[in-house]
């Protein structure tokens, strides 16, 4: 089969590799028909090089498609022929951390030896070195609780979010703690910003201010009834949204940017000169722009022992701080009945390309440089 393969620093390639096979019996074999790439890839695209990924790796972690074959406890789900949406962590379902909708940090595909939660689709072997679903064909583990079964007739898109971008900007929002009419400031209008907006707008928050500096990205939001502060205004993110919220800042506030994916060399340097801004800089502003006694929620992935915001100041103002990646399946059932009776949430708008597999290499160049207004891009294998 063709999947998309990690070669090294900004070299992905589209190669042949041997079509996956059954190896439990709680596994299934998925026939793709959509997949995303994420921002989280661009990290692996980026900077986390060797020997967290190894040359030959299948990437990611976004797809759905059809059920081809079934393991004999997988069969006690899942049928050849069903539709289904694959969450990008792998979890057991009935451990003691599963049981507490802690899916992420599932006991059963802990990777313990890296100190790390659940094991992920695509994602590096400190997450268990599984291969990813850009492929034509993927092997799912735990296929016996994993996939979200889908019904037949609306077109892919409507779903494919399931495994990633929905249930994480829906944990971003509950862990957010917004207080009934309260508000909120999503920082980083990336496709997880731009639905962390439009939930929390849909389960009530009055007021929903959305920052980042790439003109289609403010665009985009300000369509969906998000109040937008451009980061190439100049002013201080803080002080602008504590003006716009009677001198008090947000009760809730959202980290959508994330640490790496533009970091390396030359984005140091375009950051240094402020031609692009610090990412680390969007989680202070987030903390800031907060009201005494707000809530921070993490969503961007961080890696490594940066020092954290200034936790003196943090104390001072008491900010709650709750992070972690999508606990997928704790959310999914929450979340399907609002794609189908319709689309309220707009998941239909978020991809601007679509594209086949086999221009992985461009299309990750494109997402990764946000040239042509890149946004979301589908593969279709
Ligand atoms: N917690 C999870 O389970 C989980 C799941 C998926 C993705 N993520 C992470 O969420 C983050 C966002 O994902 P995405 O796909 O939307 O990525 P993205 O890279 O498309 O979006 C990030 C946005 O932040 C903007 N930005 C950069 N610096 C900023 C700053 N200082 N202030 C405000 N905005 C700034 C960028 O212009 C960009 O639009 C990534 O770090 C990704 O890895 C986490
Ligand atoms: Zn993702
Ligand atoms: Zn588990």
């Amino acid at each position: 089969m063709k999947a998309v393969v990690w070669h090294g620093k900004e070299d992905v390639r589209v190669d042949s590799v041997p079509d996956p096979r059954i190896e439990e019996e709680t596994d299934a074999i998925i026939r793709i028909t959509s997949t995303a790439i994420c921002g989280s890839d661009l990290h692996l695209y980026g900077v986390i090089g060797r020997p967290f990924m190894r040359e030959g790796d299948i990437l990611g972690h976004e797809p759905m498609g059809i059920v081809e074959e079934v393991g004999g406890r997988a069969g006690e789900r899942l049928s050849p022929g069903d539709r289904v949406v694959i969450p990008f962590n792998i979890s057991c379902g009935d451990c003691w951390l599963c049981r507490q909708g802690l899916q992420s940090q599932c006991e059963t595909t802990q990777n313990r030896d890296w100190k790390k939660g659940a094991s992920l689709f695509g994602y590096t072997h400190m997450y268990g070195g599984v291969a990813g679903g850009q492929a034509e064909y993927l092997r799912v583990p735990m296929a016996h609780y994993g996939p979200i079964k889908v019904p037949d007739g609306p077109p892919d898109e409507r779903f494919l979010y399931l495994s990633d971008v929905l249930p994480t900007a829906w944990q971003a929002v509950q862990y957010a703690e917004i207080p009934d009419g309260g508000t909120l400031a999503v920082h980083g209008l990336g496709p997880i910003g731009q639905l962390c907006c439009r939930i929390a707008l849909h389960l009530g928050a009055e007021r929903v201010f959305g920052v980042d500096h790439v003109p289609e990205r403010l665009a985009l939001a300000q369509r969906f009834g998000v109040d937008t502060v451009d980061l190439k205004g100049g002013d201080s993110v803080p002080a602008v949204i504590r003006e716009l919220t009677g001198g008090r800042g947000v009760d809730s506030a959202i980290d959508a940017v994330g640490l790496e994916a533009e970091a390396g060399p030359v984005a140091e340097i375009l950051q240094k000169t402020k031609i692009v801004p610090d990412r680390f800089g969007g989680l202070v502003a987030a903390a800031r722009s907060l009201k005494r006694g707000g809530t921070l929620s993490i969503t961007g992935v961080y890696v490594g022992a940066v020092p954290l915001a200034p936790i003196g100041e943090l104390f001072d103002r008491q900010i709650t701080i709750r992070m972690g990646q999508a606990n997928v399946r704790r959310w999914t059932d929450d979340i399907l009945p609002l794609l189908t009776d319709g689309d309220p949430l707009g998941v239909a708008e978020l991809a601007t390309h679509r594209l086949p597999l086999a221009d992985a290499p461009r299309a990750y160049e494109i997402f990764q440089k946000k040239q042509e207004g890149a946004v979301k891009i589908v593969l279709q294998p």
